[in-house]
């Protein structure tokens, strides 16, 4: 089977600096470094990582070959990346001595996407194939409506989150994966709680106290996070999402898939950066964690 992934690209550029900016505020940097990044190419590399054939749907600019070449390095299929007149989208990203970060997208090529280009990615796919889209390119509706007819199991990842993004999808939708503070966010705006939410699986992530899957018509299933020392949290979610998806893609019951992306994310929290230090899967069974 394959993951297609209609996902944003971005250069990270990641500042460390001793806290995070106030407004106002001028701040020199500890230092400054260049990652592949965009939470679709981090999901779409955690997929490959973790053992599945994805294919990535998505743009970049001129200035963007090198990403598309590192997508292809890291396994991923890249012929459904079209090279766009907009320059590639970019994250200005700045991580704190604990680990905290805050992000600054400019989504440039990511929002160049157009319907003919999903059609003929999708056209390829296979009933039983996994579509997963994000909050960071445009045209997510259009591919989550034809994900669905094509007969794919549609996953939407919410973030950036957005409660009238979610809503327009969620007709589409066969798993959605939120914080609890977005499920929050849309139970204000649908009067729904996640468990009452029209999708068979949802998963609430609860940041370092792990997550919640709530399958529809079963009691919700705890999982605890792994204690780890984090330096940077930046794309841990990303990982858990390609991770959950790559277990549903090989067949793995979702609570087996769950515990494996909980390992791969305690993990990925220990480095500095996003796609490009995502551990594979012999990184994620060998370590040891609590
Ligand atoms: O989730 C982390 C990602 O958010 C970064 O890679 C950055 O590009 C933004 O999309």
């Amino acid at each position: 089977m394959t993951i297609w992934n209609l996902g944003s690209i971005n250069a990270d550029m990641v500042y460390g600096l001793p806290h995070l900016p106030a407004a106002g505020e001028t701040l020199a940097a500890d230092g400054l470094e260049r990652f592949l990044g965009g939470k679709g190419a981090n999901m779409s590399v955690a997929g490959s990582r973790a053992g599945s054939r994805v294919s990535h749907i998505g743009a970049v600019g001129p200035d963007g070959r090198w990403a598309k070449d590192r997508l292809t390095e890291y396994g991923v299929d890249t012929r459904f990346i079209a090279e766009v007149d907009v320059p590639t989208g970019h994250a200005i990203i700045a991580v704190d001595a604990q680990g905290e970060n805050l992000i600054i997208l400019y989504p440039g090529a990511n929002h160049a996407l157009d319907s003919a280009q999903i059609g003929k990615a999708l056209a390829s796919a296979n009933t039983g194939d996994i579509l997963v889209l994000q909050n960071e390119t445009n045209a997510q509706v259009e591919a989550a409506r034809l994900g669905h007819e094509l007969g794919l199991t549609v996953c939407y990842a919410a973030a950036p989150f957005q409660a009238q993004s979610v809503q327009e999808v969620l007709p589409y939708l066969d798993f959605l994966i939120l914080n609890e503070v977005e499920a929050e966010q849309l139970r204000q705006e649908t009067g729904l709680d996640a468990a009452e939410l029209p999708v068979r699986h949802v998963i609430v992530t609860l940041g370092s106290r792990g997550a919640r899957y709530l399958q529809q018509g079963c009691d919700p299933v705890d999982f605890a996070a792994h204690k780890v020392q984090a330096v940077d949290t930046t794309g841990a979610g990303d990982t858990f999402t390609g991770y959950v998806l790559a277990g549903m893609d090989r067949g793995m019951p979702m609570e087996q898939a769950i515990l494996q992306a909980n390992r791969a994310a305690a993990l990925m929290v220990t480095r500095h950066g996003t796609a490009d230090v995502i551990p594979d899967l012999r990184e994620v069974r060998d370590a040891q964690l609590d």
